[in-house]
């Protein structure tokens, strides 16, 4: 237990000195003119990306199956800056539809320099695994093989501007958090699909940058809603979390974790002592509210 003690206080003075040294800021410059597609955009932590880059004058976008929302977040695009803002309206439990949308969106953008891949559903609700396959496949669907899709579909338009690719994930795609397997299931596969990508384009030095945002719990509607009564866990504000992704795909970075100093010790100490670190999130879980 001493061990493991003086293992997370070194680990926390070296990442706090690599953390406090290599921040770095971007500006208006960057992002003004680029042209940016977010899914999942009519609310959440995608809304608000929407946001960050629309008020550094981004052309965007938007995606989702709500359209009031889209109209809505698209006027407010418009509002804080963006140089041009539109929605295409789709439903990513279909495979089709997700072609269409990098296809509308490359299209009505004349190429793209942003895919940010943000959309959450069908994952079903937070508890025990029952051997539900429908909500596995459902989650599959939409949370990992509509991203490949989108991604295959945009590849050629990105490689040919440089461009970026932005994938959520959770640190339920770094570790098998409890009462979330569908989810967890496709944050994995997200993580080995992406990485794998990312590893690619650098040995064919096409210059596509990867960026995988891996977030704690995060205040949006939908997360407070489904698990705000069966965790104990202090949620983040959205607004930053976005703000801390755009940071990181324009600076292009490879991964942002999010809260920082929550998220990335547990990321390291899930190798080293994974024991260790599934009893102390263990603590978090208010197992009389979860079925
Ligand atoms: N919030 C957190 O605590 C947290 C933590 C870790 C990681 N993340 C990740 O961050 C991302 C955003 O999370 P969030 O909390 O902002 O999610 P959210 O508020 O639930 O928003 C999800 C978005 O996805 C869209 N969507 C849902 N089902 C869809 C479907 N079948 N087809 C197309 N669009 C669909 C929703 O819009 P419509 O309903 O209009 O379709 C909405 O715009 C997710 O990838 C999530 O896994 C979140």
């Amino acid at each position: 237990m001493v061990g493991v003690k003086i293992l997370i206080v070194s680990l926390l003075v070296g990442i706090s000195a690599y953390h406090f040294f290599s921040s770095e800021t971007i500006s208006y410059g960057m992002v003004y003119g680029k042209r940016v597609l977010v899914t999942g955009s009519s609310t959440g932590i995608g809304e608000q990306i929407a946001y960050q880059f629309a008020q550094m004058g981004a052309h965007l976008v938007l995606t989702a199956r709500r359209e009031q929302r889209l109209q809505e977040v698209t006027r407010k695009c418009l509002e804080l800056g963006a140089s041009s803002a539109d929605y295409v309206v789709s439903d990513m439990t279909n495979l089709t539809s997700a072609q269409e949308v990098a296809q509308i969106a490359t299209k009505k953008l004349g190429s793209l320099d942003y895919l940010v891949l943000n959309h959450i559903g069908g994952s079903g609700s937070f508890g025990t695994f029952q051997g539900d396959m429908d909500s596995l496949l459902s989650s599959m669907t939409v949370n990992f093989l509509s991203y490949v899709q989108l991604t295959a579909t945009a590849l050629s338009a990105l490689k040919q501007s440089n461009g970026s690719i932005v994938i959520m994930s959770s640190l339920s795609g770094r570790f098998g958090a409890p009462f979330t397997t569908s989810y967890c299931a496709a944050k994995f596969a997200l993580e080995g699909f992406y990485s794998s990508l990312r590893r690619e384009c650098s040995l064919q030095k096409n210059n596509i940058s990867v960026t995988v945002a891996v977030l704690g719990f995060i205040d949006t509607e939908n997360a407070v809603k489904k698990v705000g009564d069966k965790v104990t866990m202090t949620a983040s504000p959205k607004e930053d979390c976005a703000k801390e992704v755009v940071k990181a795909a324009v600076l292009r970075q490879s991964e942002l974790f999010y809260p920082y100093w929550s998220i990335k010790p547990l990321v390291l100490l899930k190798d080293w002592a994974p024991e260790f670190m599934g009893s102390l999130l263990d603590k978090f879980y208010v197992l009389e509210n979860i079925k």
